[in-house]
């Protein structure tokens, strides 16, 4: 027999759930579409001619992208879609796979393992050190590092199961494709671009092989990272690998519950503490919200509960960080009360 519930009980029975789940206290229906959408619209004209920072260039193809791309995303767990600016054009994923891929390996394997075998804590060093695995072996004694620099990262695609190349493979692109709510597919021609120039990654899978964190096959793991890399996505697409997290993750749209409620907030507090490399306190300390950035100019952004947000603008800062997309985020996050260590406003 099914229940009924009043429907003026409902509002207030999913706002016991939502706070019973952890989700914070503000629901994103707080704000009106019509604010959310002056939000992005907002921070879309005030630093559109922003002229700071340059598209990465150490992967030649990245060089060649577009420099205007400006394009904003925001969903809502309710599976409306907000956008302003350029959300049609594609660049390669590049790091932000590393979230997508950490999360692979805690629905396969539990999220105990990533601890285990690779750590959860920030490095303070650029995202492809390798002073930092020496420091963490040599100092520290073992895993403590995380699965979103390019140590981590490799160590983690290694990690994902499958007969053959072209399994594991398939496993971590429908995976992506399973975040974004729609099929994905890889820019050949980056793919090619990095794979003639990623001789560093393979030194770093290497090294990982040498110290026991990779088990097998450390170039197949590095060639497989640097495809996944390559994954072709526009901003609409990151903000619903966002808002799949910001909805427990199920993707808002699609429904299919693609993470375990129970891992999302592992993958979160990872993306906390080291989804902007060395920058990530300074960014948590403005904003307070869970990211990732990616040196093709992508930025995504968890606000758990409220929302999924993302910026495509390729040009960089030292850090690797997108400089118009961690200026949009922060605004139209802060305009909406986006940040989860301050759900009371004042
Ligand atoms: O491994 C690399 O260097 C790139 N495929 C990814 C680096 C990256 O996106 C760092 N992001 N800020």
């Amino acid at each position: 027999m099914k229940t009924r519930t009043s429907s003026l009980l409902r509002p207030v029975l999913l706002g016991i759930l939502a706070v019973s789940m952890g989700m914070a206290a503000l629901p994103a229906a707080a704000q009106t579409p019509q604010a959310i959408q002056a939000a992005l619209d907002a921070a879309l004209a005030k630093f559109k001619d922003v002229k700071d920072g340059k598209n990465a260039d150490y992967i030649p193809a990245l060089a060649k992208v577009d420099s205007k791309i400006f394009g904003i995303a925001l969903v809502t767990p309710d599976g409306k879609v907000y956008t302003a600016g350029d959300v049609k054009s594609e660049v390669s994923i590049q790091s932000i796979s590393k979230v997508i891929t950490m999360a692979r390996v805690m629905e396969d394997q539990g999220r105990d393992a990533i601890v285990k075998r690779i750590g959860v804590d920030p490095t303070g060093m650029r995202f492809n050190s390798i002073v930092s695995v020496e420091f963490a072996q040599k100092a520290l004694g073992g895993p403590e590092i995380n699965p979103l620099v390019n140590p981590g990262a490799i160590t983690a695609t290694s990690m994902v199961t499958g007969k053959n190349r072209a399994e594991i493979w398939k496993r971590i692109l429908d995976y992506h494709s399973d975040f974004a709510g729609r099929p994905l597919a890889v820019n050949k021609e980056v793919f090619a671009s990095e794979a003639a120039t990623n001789q560093r990654n393979k030194a770093i899978g290497a090294l990982m092989y040498a110290y026991g964190f990779i088990k097998d096959n450390p170039d197949q793991a590095t060639d497989i990272y640097t495809e996944q890399c390559a994954i072709n996505v526009n901003a609409r697409d990151l903000a619903m690998m966002a808002a799949t997290l910001a909805n427990g993750g199920m993707n808002p749209v699609t429904r299919k519950q693609v993470l375990k409620a129970e891992n999302v907030p592992g993958v979160l507090a990872v993306m906390a503490v080291a989804g902007l490399y060395d920058d990530s306190g300074k960014w948590l300390f403005r904003t307070g919200l869970p990211a990732k950035s990616g040196v093709g100019g992508g930025l995504m952004a968890v606000s758990p509960g409220k929302f999924g947000i993302a910026v495509i603008s390729p040009p960089l800062d030292e850090a690797g960080n997108s400089v118009k997309a961690q200026l949009a985020i922060e605004s139209i996050s802060n305009a909406l009360g986006g940040n989860p260590l301050a759900p009371k406003r004042l």
